[in-house]
This record gives C-alpha cells, sequence and structure tokens, in this order.
C-alpha cells in the first residue's frame, strides 16, 4: 500500500487518482480538522505532518505502507503553519517515521530553485527538505519539478484571480519577462507512478518540467484564452513590483512580496528531461488543459467530504482501524 501525504493538494489529488485508476492500494493522509472530498477506492487517514505519531500510525495502522509519496508542504506561513515546522520538521518526521515502520521507499516532489541557501524562505524550507530526503538512507526519489498547472494549482488560480478584480488590465511583475516550463498535474502524477517501478530514478534527484519554456505574460494569455476573456497585458518592471504587490493585496489569493520576488527569476528545466527518464512526452500548455477556468465549467459532484478530527489518530472509513478503536473503548469502560 502507499501513503500520500498532502493527498488533497493540487498534486494528491492527480497522484491518488492516476495510482488508484492503475489498480494500486492508496492510503490518504488528510490534515487533521480540515475537510476535503474523499476520493474513491482509497482508505483514508488523519494526521499532520508535524506530529510524527500520526505518520507513523498511518503508514501500520490498518494495512502496511511499503511506500510514501510526501506532497505535504506549505506555500505561504501563518500564524500556525510555519515553513520550519511543515516543510522541514515535517518531512524530518515522514523520513523518520518511515525507518520506524520499516519503509524503504520514498518519493517527493521537490522545485525548481529550491536550494538551501535560497533568499526565499519558502525555497530555502524546500531546499532543506530535499537535502533531508537525499541524506535519509532511504531509497529516494526526489522529483524536482518546475511550475505545475492544474485544478487548484496556485499559479493559475493567482492570474484568474487577477483577472477577476481588474476590468480592464492584467499587470504582470517584473514585465511580465520570468520564464517557466508548466508542467500539467497529470503528467506529474505519470511520472510519479512511473517512479515506483523504474529503478533508474532509484535513489535520484530528477528535474522535471513541461515541453515548453512560457513567459509568465505568454501563461497570463493562455490563462486568459481559457476563461474566453481578453485584458491588455500591463508590463509592470520590476523596480515597480513591490508597488504592485500592495495594489493587488486588497484581492483575496493574491502573490506575497516574496512571493513575487521569486518570480523574479527564470524557472526552467532541460527540456526533455521528462521523456529520457520517463518514456513520455508532456502535454503543451493550451487553453483546453485549462478547461476548469472556463465560464461553464461543473466541477465533478464530490462523493463524500471527509475532515478527520485531532487527535482521532485513524481513519473513520478504515473499517479495521475503526474495529481496533472501538475494541479499545470497550476495553477502556470494563466491558
Ligand atoms: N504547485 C506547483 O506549482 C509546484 C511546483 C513544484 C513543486 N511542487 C511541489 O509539489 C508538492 C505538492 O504541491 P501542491 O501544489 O499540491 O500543494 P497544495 O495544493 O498546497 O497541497 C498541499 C497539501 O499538503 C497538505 N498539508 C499542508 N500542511 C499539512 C500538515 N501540517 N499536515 C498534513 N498535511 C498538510 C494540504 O492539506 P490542507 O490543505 O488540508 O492543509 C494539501 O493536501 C509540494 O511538495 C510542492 O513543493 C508544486
Amino acid at each position: 500500500m502507499i501513503l500520500v501525504t498532502g493527498a488533497t493538494g493540487c498534486v494528491g489529488r492527480a497522484v491518488v487518482e492516476r495510482l488508484v485508476n492503475s489498480g494500486h492500494a492508496v492510503k490518504c493522509l488528510f490534515h487533521w480538522g480540515h475537510e476535503h472530498p474523499a476520493p474513491r477506492r482509497v482508505v483514508i487517514t488523519g494526521g499532520d505532518v508535524r506530529n510524527q505519531d500520526s505518520i507513523y500510525e498511518a503508514l501500520t495502522d490498518g494495512g502496511e505502507c511499503d511506500t510514501i509519496i510526501h506532497l505535504a508542504f506549505i506555500r505561504r506561513e501563518t500564524k500556525e503553519d510555519k515553513f520550519e515546522e511543515v516543510n522541514i520538521r515535517g518531512t524530518e518526521n515522514v523520513i523518520d517515521a518511515a525507518k520506524r515502520a520499516k519503509v524503504q521507499r520514498l518519493i517527493m516532489v521537490g522545485c525548481l530553485g529550491a536550494e538551501v541557501r535560497s533568499p526565499f524562505p519558502h525555497l530555502r524550507s524546500l531546499g532543506i527538505a530535499e537535502e533531508r530526503v537525499r541524506q535519509s538512507g532511504l531509497n529516494f526519489t526526489v522529483l524536482k519539478s518546475a511550475v505545475i498547472y492544474g485544478e487548484g494549482d496556485w499559479l493559475t488560480r493567482w492570474l484568474n484571480q487577477i483577472a477577476r478584480n481588474l476590468p480592464i488590465v492584467m499587470p504582470l511583475p517584473h514585465g511580465g519577462y520570468t520564464k517557466l516550463q508548466p508542467i500539467w498535474v497529470g503528467d506529474v502524477a505519470a511520472c510519479i507512478a512511473r517512479s515506483l517501478e523504474l529503478r533508474s530514478t532509484f535513489r535520484q534527484v530528477i528535474t522535471i518540467g513541461g515541453p515548453q519554456a512560457l513567459t509568465l505574460a505568454d501563461i497570463a494569455k493562455i490563462t486568459l484564452k481559457a476563461k474566453a476573456e481578453q485584458r491588455r497585458l500591463v508590463r509592470v518592471p520590476t523596480p515597480l513590483t513591490h508597488y504592485l504587490v500592495s495594489f493587488l493585496s486588497r484581492f483575496q489569493d493574491m502573490l506575497s512580496e516574496p512571493e513575487m520576488d521569486a518570480l523574479s527569476y527564470n524557472r526552467t528545466a532541460e527540456i526533455g528531461s521528462v521523456h529520457r527518464t520517463f518514456g513520455f512526452a508532456p502535454v503543451k500548455m493550451v487553453p483546453e488543459r485549462l478547461a476548469y477556468l472556463s465560464p461553464g465549467y461543473q466541477p465533478p459532484p464530490p462523493p463524500v467530504r471527509f475532515k478527520p478530527r485531532s487527535p482521532a489518530p485513524v481513519a473513520a472509513l478504515d473499517p479495521a482501524s475503526s474495529q481496533r478503536m472501538r475494541a479499545r473503548i470497550r476495553a477502556l469502560l470494563g466491558r
């Protein structure tokens, strides 16, 4: 069985769907206290990567796991969630829990530009997390990915929000000249699924990206086309990007200043790296792939929503562990 942390995120949902469709037994770690649609044909368990025991229980309780796909990370700090605790300590907890549970295989999706010495706190924390994985002694694969797009991604959601809030113009930081290499989330899921079997990915850091290097302006145009809307692109030069951040901060879902700063440099992988390693060509970013932004889009109705309660350590949907829980309660009550 494969445990997926961050199973409810943009990448996690695509990975779970891909694995289930290819016949893998999957256990999803849902963040304690957060409600999300529950995928079909999986075991769901609650937990928090900041709590090592919850990861250990997820790995061992009600169907033992032999692989972890670690995708539970944050992009933005809040009062409760800090990069140090979730991205770094959380990854250390996943590694330590894996060792306790004798799980050998760990796959993580890292980020192009994530370096231990990155000046950007988010990328620095991901760089440290990657290093912990590389030094873990486990059979790891780190997929160091270019920006990922698909339903719920941060990039097209942010551009969509700007277009929603501003009627005529679409301002772009750093002149919109930054080169990215967007990769479709379905292709990232395919790379992860193939990493499970491909020995050439074992103990490797592999960079992945889409088939084209596109500027932020190109991506904005594709996003607008998918929305069937028109805006005049306004190229805001880097020295004025600070003013753009404060202007946009009045709207929801906007990038913070460090996030906007991190968009100032090109982040591309070698074109062809996915094909060379995984044997398929990733799809181009075209408006049809962004159908989730189109005006008539109807998301499929989620079957049920599930909210694991902290500190309930085990899934309500996992019958074996529910039975054990009931037995424990009966023992406590002396019945
Ligand atoms: N999206 C991109 O452009 C991109 C590019 C390169 C690499 N990556 C990498 O891909 C991975 C996944 O990214 P994503 O875009 O899918 O992120 P996402 O949509 O923000 O999802 C993050 C997931 O982590 C969960 N999570 C957060 N804190 C947690 C905690 N303390 N305990 C347990 N679960 C927690 C979230 O659950 P809740 O929402 O319930 O908190 C959510 O399921 C990350 O490693 C990221 O660095 C992403």
